[in-house]
């Protein structure tokens, strides 16, 4: 059980948080080649936000190409590296990241075990094409003796009472008792305004998201790095599980937000929506949000009109 409480500002092995006050490049080249079990990251879209600076596509991609590499210089042998994005926009047209970046991951000779596509229900309404409501996650394992334990993050059946109805186990259960595979399609609440833990970072990670990869990929006492850290959500979720937690982060605004998340998470005090909540949905309450006003004023004026036709 890893006890220290120290946020510190520069990597050591023996150290349990890290965050760098500093650009991703410059923080992973002071770490040894092979040091972490787990990248997680979700770099910059080039899209215009306050903490990034448009460039051309070629021009970000040429960037991507220099962390990634540096990520793969450092990480494990039986580690992984998932890389989350979404798209690029260019006047109206979307760009895919996850496309353009999958043959830099190919180039440094990564093996993609997955493209898990994360599924989320509020954003932006759009008028000329369809609302963008899913973003995708690509996992990449550096070599084919990768870390990987289903258990920790199995899924409860839909059918757990189904039993075997022929061969010699007919009349046994049939399922895992420890639950289904959770596949490819991940369907988790992103941050907005009403979310436990929403904080000022336009572009928060759930926790939960992180901890189905931590749980999976990394072991008790293994390092979780993210080079674009954020409000530091890859380290809290990092620190919940054991593991150790490092980041780089070049915005001091968020910094300060991510060492206060950072600590509570060290102090078991950070509120996060727990990994097995179900999705809540607003028609199970029940209330008048949910149901449309045009059939609500037809049910109430049906006893009036009633009481005039009778009148
Ligand atoms: C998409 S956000 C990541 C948010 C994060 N996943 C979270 O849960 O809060 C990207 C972050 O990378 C930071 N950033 C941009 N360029 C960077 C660089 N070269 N090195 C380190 N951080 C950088 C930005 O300030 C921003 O906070």
């Amino acid at each position: 059980m890893l006890v220290a409480t120290e946020i510190a500002e520069s990597f050591r092995p023996d150290r349990r948080a890290v965050l760098y006050p500093g650009a991703c490049l410059d923080f992973l080249k002071t770490i040894q080649r092979e040091t972490i079990q787990l990248v997680v990251t979700s770099p910059p879209y080039n899209i215009g936000k306050e903490y990034e600076k448009r460039v051309n596509l070629e021009q970000y991609v040429a960037a991507q190409q220099q962390v990634i590499q540096e990520c793969v210089r450092v990480l494990k042998p039986e580690g992984s590296i998932c890389w989350q994005v979404g798209n690029h926009v260019d006047n109206g047209a979307i760009v895919p990241l996850d496309a353009v970046l999958f043959p830099v991951f190919q180039k440094f000779g990564l093996q993609c075990r997955n493209r898990i596509i994360w599924h989320f229900e509020h954003g932006l309404h759009c008028s000329r094409r369809l609302s963008g409501r899913h973003e995708t996650v690509l996992w990449f394992t550096k070599t084919d003796t990768y870390t990987f334990h289903l258990d920790t993050v199995r899924v409860p059946q839909k059918y757990p009472g189904k039993k075997y109805f022929k061969g010699p186990r007919a009349g046994q259960y049939s399922c895992n008792p420890l639950g289904k595979n959770p596949g490819d399609v991940w369907i988790i609440p992103n941050v907005k305004s009403n979310h436990v833990e929403k904080t000022e970072h336009p572009c928060q990670f759930p926790v939960e998201l992180i901890e189905r990869l931590v749980l999976p990929l990394t072991n008790a006492g293994d390092w979780v790095l993210d080079p674009f850290a954020g409000s530091g959500t890859t380290i809290v979720a990092a620190l919940r599980h054991d593991r150790r937690g490092a980041g780089a982060e070049t915005l001091d605004k968020y910094r300060q937000i991510a060492r206060d998340r950072i600590q509570r998470a060290m102090e078991g005090t950070l509120p996060v929506r727990p990994m097995d909540r179900q999705v809540f949905d607003p028609r199970d309450a029940g209330s008048a949000l949910t149901t449309r006003p045009w059939d609500r004023v037809k049910a109430e004026e049906t006893p009036l009109l009633i009481m005039e036709k009778t009148r």
